[in-house]
């Protein structure tokens, strides 16, 4: 077979929260398909990135106070815990926010414009006056025209269903600074979907086998329905990457997003790691740009079934109408639920794959069961508990663990820890294991994994009604049969091979610690057919794998602790319970003071913060950005004295360095019951005082 280039992506997740389990299983499903393809000594260039742009990542930073770069990038560190703690290996990753992405974004852009794709717009939209920013409909509410429901999104009604556009609202308002948004006009750029060159490209592309059937029927659905432009512009201030010759314009964030897949692979060649993935040593590796334009690289996408019109639409054409080449499949996985419930990030439920793993939980049970469930159609997986702790203990531990359990002990003690001659009931035993590598193959390289470890667990099946009709631990027993005996265990150790070696890209960590014990390198597909000699020496047999119990999934699904001396259960009158019960000591690590406001001015650019200067009794004076522009003119407060938490750590914001923070009162739902409060201390206090 001769060797296949891959190019493999997953999803990139927007970088404005941690990953959640539908990330995960994402990851999982397709690192067992790079892993799978690697043992078959392919070579795979498997990368991910930060999707770092667009309005709702540029306000969230505003928000906490952070510039959007500093935001994503905290984020962005947080990654590296859960992709290592569920074994998944990408060989590089990257961010949309980057020189790369801003290269090829760019590049892809300009060609799209040279061969006459994009258009050009006035459109009218809602514009936020107190914000100054056009607003996306997410950030406009208003009254359901339909149905006359208060508080409904920019773009649909929860209550009644009814789809409408922004303008349609009845009292609309800005969730962002709750003003009345006003109709402006400004041009935008679009992408002419709709040219009939397009159209034509896409129908024929979506229908020769790229995309699973279901996916394909959607598209010409799509296709029936009709194509419109894709507007790809939005104005300033967006986080984002500028459009080339339009000052102010900015790409739409699903422009740059799917570049990401080669921004985020150009970047690993820059770092020279690609190289690494070559195997044929004669070969000297091809740059960049050879290896996206070589016909022979597979470009493979890995996504969920919510951003398929991006992916098998918008995406092959941006490629085409650049003359690059297209994805060779999109493969679309269905959402992970949990106990039949849809996962809800406000509602927190679903599993917290940190929690998963800092209880203690193996993640290699959690690749097994969604190994176990997937299969290459669009379908939902349900994580169940019960179900779980039955694959695991039962299958995974039951059937596979076990054959090693039961035969390795006799080798070690009675043989001198040595294999033995095979005979012919168990060569034949082997040979029906054997005859199944090119099956479970076909059902890995198809992403049908469930199939796949069916098979393989139907195997372990055959392994141990051999074990239960040898019965070692009796052979063990009897004079005369120390042959039959080291045969026997000798033949279930071959078959414990075999199977890590079918199972080794979902369970990578447990495969390397059987290649340990078996003493053998790296397994890899053609070792199929390399079985263990007689005389092969085993090492000491330790145990592999626990069990599940039962209690560590209902820790997992456990809500967080309540605090010792919790909150009680009644609102209080600030709208939030009480935090939990801390030391004098603890209080003591924080300094407060009194300060005096002798200066205070407005942030250009900010509508929240006001920039107030301190004395604090040093000598000197600090700048501390606060969050109080909304409640207060800066001349009320000049000559006022308040609290400073004088030994907060100094924070980098968008605006300067905030060296302190003061104190002031607020509701829990600033919505419902807006107003800010200052502290000022009763009249004595001087600057510099500490408060305790
Ligand atoms: N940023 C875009 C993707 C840009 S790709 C050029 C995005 N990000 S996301 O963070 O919302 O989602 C990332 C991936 O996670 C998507 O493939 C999405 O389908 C997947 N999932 C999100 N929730 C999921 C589940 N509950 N279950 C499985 N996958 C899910 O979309
Ligand atoms: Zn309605």
């Amino acid at each position: 077979m001769s060797q296949r280039k891959l190019f493999v992506t997953t999803a990139l997740p927007y970088a404005n929260g941690k990953f959640h389990v539908g990330h995960i299983m994402e990851y999982i499903q397709a690192d067992i398909w790079v892993r799978f393809q690697r043992m078959q000594s392919h070579m795979v260039h498997f990368v991910g990135a930060d999707d770092a742009h667009g309005a709702p990542i540029m306000i969230a930073a505003e928000k906490a106070g952070k510039t959007p770069q500093e935001f994503v990038g905290e984020i962005a560190a947080g990654r590296k815990e859960y992709l290592d703690g569920f074994h998944i290996r990408f060989d590089n990753w990257h961010s949309t926010d980057s020189a790369e992405n801003t290269e090829l974004a760019q590049g892809i852009y300009r060609k799209l414009k040279h061969s006459g794709m994009i258009a050009t717009r006035t459109i009218e939209q809602f514009y936020d006056p107190v914000k100054g920013m056009f607003l996306p409909d997410r950030y406009i509410k208003g009254e359901c025209p339909v149905c006359h429901a208060k508080d409904q999104y920019g773009d649909a009604c929860e209550v009644c269903s009814s789809v409408y556009s922004p303008t349609e609202l009845i009292n609309p308002y800005s969730t962002l600074t709750g003003a009345t948004p006003e109709l402006r006009s400004s041009e935008h750029f679009f992408f002419k979907l709709s040219d009939p060159k397009v159209v034509e490209f896409l129908k024929t592309w979506t229908q020769d086998g790229k995309l699973q059937p279901e996916m394909a029927k959607k598209a010409s659905e799509w296709f029936e329905a009709g194509m419109a432009d894709w507007d790809i512009s939005r104005e300033a201030p967006y986080f984002g990457i500028e459009i080339p010759d339009a000052p102010g314009k900015y790409f739409y964030v699903w422009l740059d997003a799917p570049v990401g897949y080669l921004a985020s692979l150009k970047n690993h060649f820059d770092k020279g790691q690609a190289a690494n993935h070559w195997h044929e040593a004669s070969r000297t590796p091809q740059s960049f740009d050879e290896f996206v334009a070589d016909p022979a690289v597979e470009q493979v996408h890995f996504i969920g079934k919510d951003i398929v019109y991006f992916h098998t639409l918008f995406w092959p054409a941006m490629l085409q109408f650049s003359s690059r080449k297209t994805p060779s499949q999109v493969n679309v996985h269905g959402f992970i639920t949990v106990s039949g419930e849809k996962m809800s990030k406000s509602r927190g439920t679903g599993i917290d794959p940190l929690k998963y793993l800092s209880i203690g939980m193996n993640p290699e049970w959690l690749r097994y069961y969604i190994a176990a469930k997937l299969n290459a159609k669009v379908e939902d997986v349900d994580f169940n508990p019960d179900d779980f702790i039955a694959r695991v203990n039962a299958d995974l531990i039951g059937k596979y663990i076990n054959i090693a359990s039961r035969a390795a002990g006799f080798v070690a003690k009675r043989f001198g820890g040595h294999l033995g001659q095979v005979s012919s009931d168990g060569l034949h035993v082997l040979e029906v294991l054997r005859l199944e590598a090119e099956n479970i193959r076909a059902l890995y390289d198809s992403r049908d994994f469930a199939r796949a470890l069916r098979e393989i667990m139907a195997l372990a099946d055959h392994v141990n009604a051999y074990v239960d009709a040898n019965k070692p631990w009796e052979l063990a027993k009897q004079a005369g049969q120390e042959a039959r005996l080291h045969d026997v265990c000798s033949a279930c150790i071959e078959a414990f091979r075999l199977l890590t070696l079918y199972l080794k890209p979902v369970l990578p960590t447990l495969a390397s610690k059987v290649e340990d014990f078996l003493k053998i390198d790296p397994l890899a597909w053609g070792d199929v057919h390399a079985p263990l000699p007689s005389g092969h020496p085993i090492g000491e047999y330790k145990h592999l794998m626990q069990r599940v119990d039962a209690k560590q999934l209902d820790q997992l699904f456990e809500p967080p602790e309540p605090a010792p001396e919790a909150a009680p259960a009644t609102a209080l009158p600030g709208g939030e319970g009480i935090a939990p019960t801390i030391t004098i000591d603890d209080f003591a690590k924080i300094d407060l003071r009194i300060a005096k406001i002798v200066a205070c001015q407005k942030v250009e650019g900010s509508t929240k913060l006001l920039h107030l200067t301190l004395d604090a009794g040093e000598g000197r004076t600090r700048n501390v950005f606060s969050g109080i522009a909304s409640a207060y003119e800066p001349e009320q407060l000049v000559g006022k004295l308040t609290v400073l938490v004088a030994n907060l750590a100094p924070r980098k914001m968008k605006f300067g360095i905030s060296e302190g923070m003061v104190l002031a009162a607020s509701h829990a739902d600033e919505k419902a019951q807006p107003g800010i409060y200052v502290l000022e201390p009763t009249s004595g206090a001087t600057p510099g005082m500490r408060v305790r």
